[in-house]
């Protein structure tokens, strides 16, 4: 598959950002079934790569479809959906809406359900709203394959227990990391999740502040929002193992600052979450379409634009 023409950006009624493809937009004419609507709601929702990334694996395929970013305050976001899935058939869901997703559903899947959160909600057929989470498979398969990195038995330090960290939190663990040391600002939140885990073998919590001597990893990954939030961690240098993989979870300029610091801390690997990104999105789009697009041409379009 070729490079991917230029997507056409428009602004809706609401103000959100429309994605489609000047191929698509040539080849549709009026006696054609309405597009199929597809969204992604955040808050802020501006810079979003999500319709941008649908739209290419869109033209894959062919599928004639539009994706909109739309920016929902929080107290406005489940009357923002409802609209929404009046129409359209499915959404993903980022920062700050994820928990919010889950609770508003009417079925979730396993997934979802075990991390209390969705990034995904679908419209069934039955016109029920489900929920699902693709964080986790997304980011193991990110850093398994693409990066070609095996997980099993890291000794692992994930930073966060918010919704980013119980998206990702089970996956680790499934893809056979020795230990999963969760460590969070707020204690009680990482004590929650190891509770929920269930596993104290090899699931355990340890204190933010007694991150300077709790040994080195093979595997640290940003599950916090600092970054996102504009701010930044103060990680002692002792964390990072002689093969340490450092993951953030987030891209861009919100990672920029935990890989710049691994990077300057001597990890041997570090890795943003622009492919965990692209990953979450094609299981999100083959739930959908029910077609498995090809991640690699989009992810290094993504990077060659975003570094
Ligand atoms: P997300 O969906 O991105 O996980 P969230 O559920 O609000 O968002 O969780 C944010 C996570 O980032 C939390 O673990 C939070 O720690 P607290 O529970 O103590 O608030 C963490 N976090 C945010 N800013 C942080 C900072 N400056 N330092 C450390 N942790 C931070």
């Amino acid at each position: 598959m070729g490079r991917s023409s230029p997507a056409v950006v428009s602004r809706t009624a609401t103000g959100a950002s429309r994605y489609t493809s000047r191929s698509i937009l040539a080849a549709w004419n009026p006696s054609m079934p309405p597009r199929q609507r597809f969204a992604v709601f955040g808050h802020p929702i501006t810079h979003s790569l999500s319709p941008r990334i649908h739209a290419d694996f869109a033209r894959q395929f062919g599928i004639d479809l539009t994706y909109e970013a739309i920016d929902a305050h929080p107290e406005g976001f489940p009357e923002a959906v409802h609209a929404f899935f009046v129409e359209g058939r499915g959404a993903n869901v980022t920062l700050p809406h994820k928990a919010a997703a889950f609770a508003m559903a009417d079925i979730a899947t396993a997934t979802a359900t075990r991390a209390g959160t969705a990034n995904v909600l679908t419209r069934l057929p039955d016109g029920r709203l489900e929920a699902h989470n693709t964080d986790g498979d997304g980011m193991v398969r990110d850093i398994t394959e693409r990066h070609a990195m095996d997980l099993r038995g890291h000794t692992t330090l994930l930073l966060g227990a918010g919704g980013a960290a119980r998206g990702v939190a089970w996956h680790l663990l499934d893809a056979g990391v020795g230990t999963l040391t969760i460590v969070n600002r707020n204690p009680v939140a990482a004590d929650n999740l190891a509770d929920a885990i269930g596993d104290p073998a090899r699931a355990h919590t340890r204190y933010w502040e007694d991150l300077h001597d709790i040994g080195s990893f093979d595997l640290i990954v940003n599950a916090t929002s600092a970054g996102t939030l504009g701010g930044g961690l103060d990680l002692p240098v002792s964390i990072i193992g002689s093969r340490a993989l450092c993951y953030d979870l987030s891209y861009g300029k919100s990672a920029a600052g935990f890989v710049g610091w691994a990077r300057g801390a001597g990890a041997r690997y570090a890795f943003d979450g622009l492919g965990m990104l692209v990953e979450t999105a094609a299981d999100a789009f083959e739930r959908w379409h029910g077609k498995r697009p090809d991640t690699d041409p989009v992810y290094t379009e993504l990077r060659q634009t975003y570094g």
